[in-house]
């Protein structure tokens, strides 16, 4: 395996690699949670390398390149503790398409398929709530324009979520595995009832959450910065780390980007684990990984996190 850099402290461990090579090589039942968001199948290529997973010529390839991740990511896993996927569906337009036709591929479905065909049971969807218009103005899909829904609304489609799937690691004797506890003093069953939502956004106890709230909007005024990484949202991540990993724990990203999951896994008194193959994001995610550990555990995590 070829480490093309690495940065490792008392708190985070941040690898310049190959994410599928390096999970081989971890030790198995080690990591308490992993949360992150892969390549969506081909939608952006991060780098020239072939290694990057983003450099496919269809989801059905993505998905082949993917699966020994989610194998390994299922062995290094501690038994009855889960990963947490960001992903979303995706379009494809008609020069994609032998009919000549436009619609939806089911992005989602096929990363569940591949995490259950590798033994994960599927646990848990959140739903996240993104604004149709801003989708509009950034993307000009067809299937968003007002002039559409005036003149040929069968045309038009709806705004595109994205979702936060959760796969659980059963483990054969769930007695003798150690839970994740909460207690009652710090999160009261109130902030329970707020995390068990299925939708993130659709209510006015979620509109709190900030759609910008990523650390890529930092990052955009580095001239060195590339433009195409879908940042995991913070705060988001922050709810999947408090619910599902106790302080202290061992986080992992495999496709830590600029460092998103390792900044919240910091903020919250965790340890964090994270590869990438882009050296320019390995870049940024180091520099950020060293500030938040600087900062230290935030003193506002709960007020955050709900
Ligand atoms: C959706 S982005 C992750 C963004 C990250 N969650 C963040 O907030 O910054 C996917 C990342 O996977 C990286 N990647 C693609 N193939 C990889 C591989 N084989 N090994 C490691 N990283 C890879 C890309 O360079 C990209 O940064």
């Amino acid at each position: 395996m070829k480490v093309f850099d690495s940065a490792i402290s008392e708190q985070f461990a941040a690898y310049n690699v190959d994410t599928v090579e390096f999970t081989a090589a971890m030790p198995a039942n080690s990591i308490d949670l992993s949360v992150y968001s892969p390549p969506f199948s081909s939608l952006y290529i991060y780098s020239e390398s072939e290694r990057d997973m983003g450099n496919v010529a269809n989801d059905d390839e993505f998905q082949e390149c993917y699966r020994p991740l989610v194998r390994d990511l299922f062995r290094v896993t501690r038994p009855g503790r889960c990963t947490a996927i960001h992903v979303k569906d995706l379009v494809y337009y008609s020069n994609a398409s032998s009919k000549g036709d436009r619609g939806l591929r089911d992005f989602t479905g096929d990363c569940i398929r591949t995490h259950v065909a590798e033994g994960w049971t599927y646990h848990r969807r959140i739903t996240i709530w993104r604004c149709p218009v801003r989708e509009m103005q950034k993307t000009k899909s067809d299937r968003l324009l007002y002039k559409n829904f005036r003149q040929d609304a069968a045309r038009t489609g709806g705004g595109m979520p994205e979702y936060l799937v959760v796969f659980r690691k059963w483990a054969d004797e769930m007695a003798d595995t150690s839970p994740v506890v909460h207690e009652a003093a710090q999160y009261p069953v109130e902030s329970w009832q707020h995390m068990a939502q299925p939708s993130y956004l659709i209510t006015d106890l979620w509109n709190d959450t900030d759609e910008t709230d990523t650390l890529n909007v930092r990052v955009a005024r580095d001239p060195d910065a590339e433009k195409h990484l879908c940042p995991m949202p913070l705060d988001l991540t922050e709810r999947m780390v408090i619910q599902y990993s106790n302080p202290a724990e061992t986080l992992y990203s495999p496709f830590m980007g600029i460092g998103s999951e390792g900044v919240v896994s910091l903020r919250n008194g965790r340890k964090f684990i994270g590869t990438e193959l882009n050296p320019t994001y390995y870049g940024q995610a180091v520099k950020h990984l060293r500030e938040a550990e600087v900062a230290g555990p935030a003193s506002d995590l709960f007020s955050r996190a709900i």
